[in-house]
């Protein structure tokens, strides 16, 4: 089986590539301004354009959400710290929207290239809407890729992000549509000690293979 690469995107298990950037909120180090914490790297295609501006708006509606769960957010685009300013104003303005995390202006694309977020048969220039969610050790826990034509969801976002915390706290798994307090399955048994330990417990069976339980 080929491991190659030949996109150079980050893959799940992965060091999130580190950079420094000059941002809406001065320049970073991404390593440093992560700190402990999760982090959502995303990317936009473009400044002051309608389903971007839908998107970041909706972030910036439920960042309390992300900070509850010590998740910080960062948006990138190619755009130039000027536009960023400008843009952010402007929704401002309209919107009555201040966004409370900072925008990378990725202007020579070099982040966007490190992360994979630039898909020339979608678009030559523009970034395709990426979300990477990065845990606080720094390892890409997933990566969403949506084109330029169709908005995130910002629930599923932080579904995910609910569902590898869960994962990461009880060393569990979480089925399919789950979301928090619902049953959680329980990791297949490796030995035949543990297909007994499954059969003799009071989870939710369907077969040894398949059980869930209350968390
Ligand atoms: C938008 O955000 O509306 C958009 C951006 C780039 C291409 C198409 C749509």
């Amino acid at each position: 089986m080929s491991t190659d690469n030949p996109a150079g995107i980050p893959r799940i298990g992965d060091t999130a590539p580190d950079f420094t950037v000059a941002t809406t909120h001065g320049e970073i180090r991404f390593s440093e301004w992560q700190g402990d914490s999760w982090a959502i790297l995303f990317s936009h295609p473009a400044d002051f354009t309608p389903v971007c501006t839908t998107e970041l708006t909706e972030f910036a509606r439920r960042s309390e959400e992300f900070a509850e769960r010590n998740v910080k957010l960062i948006g990138l685009s190619v755009d130039s710290i000027h536009s960023h300013l400008a843009w952010t104003q402007n929704i401002k303005e309209k919107i009555g929207i201040q966004l409370p995390f900072p925008l990378i202006a990725d202007l020579d694309g070099s982040v966007a290239e490190a992360y994979g977020m630039l898909h020339p048969g979608e678009s030559a220039t523009l970034t395709v809407r990426a979300v990477f969610l990065i845990d606080p050790i720094r390892t890409v826990r997933a990566l969403v890729y949506y084109p330029l034509n169709a908005g995130r969801n910002i629930s599923e976002v932080l579904r995910l992000v609910d569902a590898l915390q869960t994962v990461d706290e009880h060393g569990v798994a979480c089925p399919v549509d789950w979301k928090p307090g619902e049953k959680v399955i329980v990791p297949p048994p490796k030995t035949e000690k543990e297909v007994l330990e499954r059969l003799n417990s009071d989870f939710e069976k369907v077969d040894f293979y398949l059980m869930k339980k209350e968390i």
